[in-house]
This record gives structure tokens, sequence and C-alpha cells, in this order.
């Protein structure tokens, strides 16, 4: 919950923008690399989740790589001083400018999502007089039970290569001469709040990891992926999400020979250090009697709850009447379903106040748009007020 004190400060400046509170995310950072060194974990952060320069910045003083989605994240993280050793880059679209980016910078690894790629990234890195080291990204089937939107390792979904492809294409992965298949990586889907799914994780992952070096993979580390998730309903109560739990138990199930074990979390890392603030520009009332708050955000700033239902508190810092109301809070872009939340109880809100929408650091500002010509929203961080 933000002070009585900054909610001053933040009121005094242009809206909307994303407030970061640097200190959460340096104690996330503190409590995540903490964890992660009890088991030798090496952490991968998922650019994609925020990639504003500050937000980086702290990230890259902590000793965190980057998980990358496109080549221009892998640019974004090299220009803000990451050992191109610390990157990873995933994605089921990879263009060939960007695999040739990729491996002319030569990062860590590039995870493999089909076996067209494989021959793809080969053939870019014999051009290149290369070998390059990938990992094998396997579809594991798992149901994350998260929100459908967002889950990415169930069998008919686009991303990795399936499990029964792999061990069919075993040799064929293998005899590609310039890739050097040191890892497997898996990523099953983000906003995971069940953590009963990692056990299934580890589960699925000791049995395909054993079997794949039985058919002669040679695999030097295991990446797990990211998804951890947050409190969105009451982001107080959890301000900092709970690694050490995750840790404990990939470490007591996970059966992987030794082998190092990496993560990529994006979410879990910022969400929760960023907020959204927006100023109400009207009160209207529907012929039906929905009360709306039209706030000068919108889907253009902030397009989680439009895109995928999601959820996201949302509180008046500035007014300060005892009485509340029911709202439906609307942004301004020419969508009707440019909707933040419908029916929340606030209390009497009016032109002028100021409402802060809460655990937005993650997948906000990375996604936000300029439909309607709009401008992109700028930042303040805590450390400026
Ligand atoms: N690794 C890979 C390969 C990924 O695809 C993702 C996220 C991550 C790591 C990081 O996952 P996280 O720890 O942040 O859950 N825009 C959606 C989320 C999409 C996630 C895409 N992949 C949202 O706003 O909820």
């Amino acid at each position: 919950m933000l002070s009585r004190q900054v909610a001053d400060k933040l009121q005094q400046k242009e809206t909307p923008f994303y407030f970061y509170d640097l200190g959460l995310l340096e104690r996330t950072l503190e409590t995540l690399t903490g964890e992660a060194a009890k088991y030798g974990y090496t952490i991968h952060y998922a650019i994609k989740a925020n990639c504003d320069p500050r937000v980086i910045e702290t990230i890259r003083r902590y000793g965190v790589g980057i998980d990358c989605a496109s080549g221009n994240e892998v640019r974004c993280a090299i220009e803000a001083g990451f050992d191109p050793q610390k990157v990873v880059y995933a994605g089921v679209g990879k263009r060939d400018k960007e695999i040739r980016y990729a491996v002319e910078q030569g990062i860590f690894c590039i995870n493999c999502e089909s076996l067209e790629e494989m021959h793809v990234i080969d053939r870019i890195a014999a051009e290149a007089g290369r070998k390059v080291t990938v990992g094998v990204r396997v579809n594991p089937d798992i149901d994350p039970k998260t929100n459908h939107c967002i889950d990415t390792g169930q069998a008919d979904c686009k991303f990795g290569i399936s499990y029964e492809e792999v061990q069919a294409k075993a040799s064929e992965i293998l005899s590609l001469e310039h890739l050097d298949v040191k890892g497997i990586h898996l990523h099953i889907g983000s906003q995971i709040r069940n953590f009963g799914v990692y056990n299934e994780l580890c589960d699925k992952v000791n049995a395909i990891v054993e079997n794949l070096v039985s058919l002669g993979f040679k695999f030097e580390f295991v990446d797990v992926g990211g998804g951890l998730g947050i409190n969105y309903d009451c982001p107080e109560a959890e301000p900092i999400p709970d690694f050490a739990r995750v840790f404990e138990l990939v470490n007591s199930n996970l059966k992987v020979g030794g082998r190092p074990v990496h993560f990529e979390f994006g979410r879990s890392i910022v969400g929760e250090c960023g907020e959204l603030i927006t100023r109400v520009l009207y009160n209207k009332t529907t012929a039906t009697g929905r009360k709306l708050l039209i706030i000068d955000a919108s889907m253009t700033e902030l397009i989680r709850p439009m895109l995928y239902g999601a959820y996201h508190n949302i509180e008046n810092i500035t007014s300060a009447s005892e009485q509340n109301d029911k709202y439906t809070v609307v942004g301004t872009a020419c969508e009707s379903t440019d909707v933040f939340d419908e029916n929340i109880t606030l209390p009497i809100t009016r032109r002028g106040d100021i409402l802060t929408v809460k655990s937005a650091g993650a997948y906000g500002m990375s996604m936000a748009s300029r439909y309607n010509q709009h401008d992109l929203p700028g930042a303040v961080y805590s450390d400026e007020l």
C-alpha cells in the first residue's frame, strides 16, 4: 500500500504512468538470489515481463541472467550490459535475422521449439562458422492449473516440441553438426499458484531426462522455465513471492543426476514492484444504473484485464471519503472491452482522484500499445520522490 506521503507526491505528476518501488524490487531480488544460492540454482529473468531500463539495471546488479523471447530482447539485454553468456533465448517463431544476431553475440543458449527451427539454426551456425549451444524445449503436456490464456505446456499448444517427436527424432537432432544440444527446457505456463504443479513438473522432467539421455542426449543443464505466480488479490499480504517453497519443492523432487537447474522467472520478480497510477476523468451512470469511473489510463497502458480477464486490485489513494460506493472502472480507449474491473467497492470517487492499479509491474508496460495514438506511459521511481 502506498503511503500518504508517496500518494501526495504521485498526485502532482502527469498521469497515467507506472510507479516502480525499486526498494521492493531489491528486496525481492535479495530473497530470490539468497534462496537460489542455497541450491546453486541459476536464474534468468524473463525480460518480456518488463524491460524498463532501471528495472533491468537493478536486476543486473543482482547477478541474474536474462531470458529473451525475441532478437530485440536479446539486444536489449546485451545493450543493458548483461554478459551474453547469461542470456538465453526461446520463442516459437525466431526469424533468421534474430537467430543470426543471437549466434553472433554468442549467447549462452538458444532454446529450440521445432525440428525445422533446429535445422535453420544449424545452417545459420554453419554459415557463421560456429557451433551453437542449444536447448530442446520439450512440451511435457502438463496442465499448470492457471488461466488458460497463459498456459504453454499442454499437448495442443504451439510451444515446444512434443515429447514424442523429440524421442522419435533424437538421432536426427543429435546429428546436426553445428548444434551442441546441452540443454533441456520446459516452461508450462504463467501465474502458477498451485504448488502441486511443480511436483508434477518435476516428475515429468525426471522421466523425460532419463529417457532422452538413454537416447543419446548429453544434457548439461535443465531449465524448468518460470511461471511462479503472485498474489493479485491481496498484494500487501505477499509482496515477495514464496521462492523458498518452489526451490525446496524442486530440490526434493527433481532427480536429474546433479545437473545444474535453471529457472526463468518474470512475473514473480517484477510483478509487485509496479503499479499503474491513473487519474479519474469523469463519473457517469449508464441508463441501466451502472456507475462508471472513466480513468485516464486504458488497455493501451495495461491490457491484462481485457486480454485475459485478469484481476488487478484497484485502490483510490487520494479520496478522503469515509463512504463507499460500487463502481465499474473503464478506460479511454475506443473499445467496449476496455474495462479494468466491474462493480468494485471504492470510497466515493470524484474527478481528479488518483487510482492505483496494483501488481502491474509484469506484463504491464511491456504490453503497452499506441492504439488511438495514445502516448506510451512514462515511469516514476521510488527513489526519485
Ligand atoms: N520462460 C518462457 C519460455 C516464457 O514463455 C515465459 C513467459 C517465462 C519464462 C516467464 O514466465 P513468468 O515467470 O513471468 O510467469 N502476458 C501474460 C504472461 C505471458 C507469459 C509468457 N511467457 C500475462 O500478462 O499474464
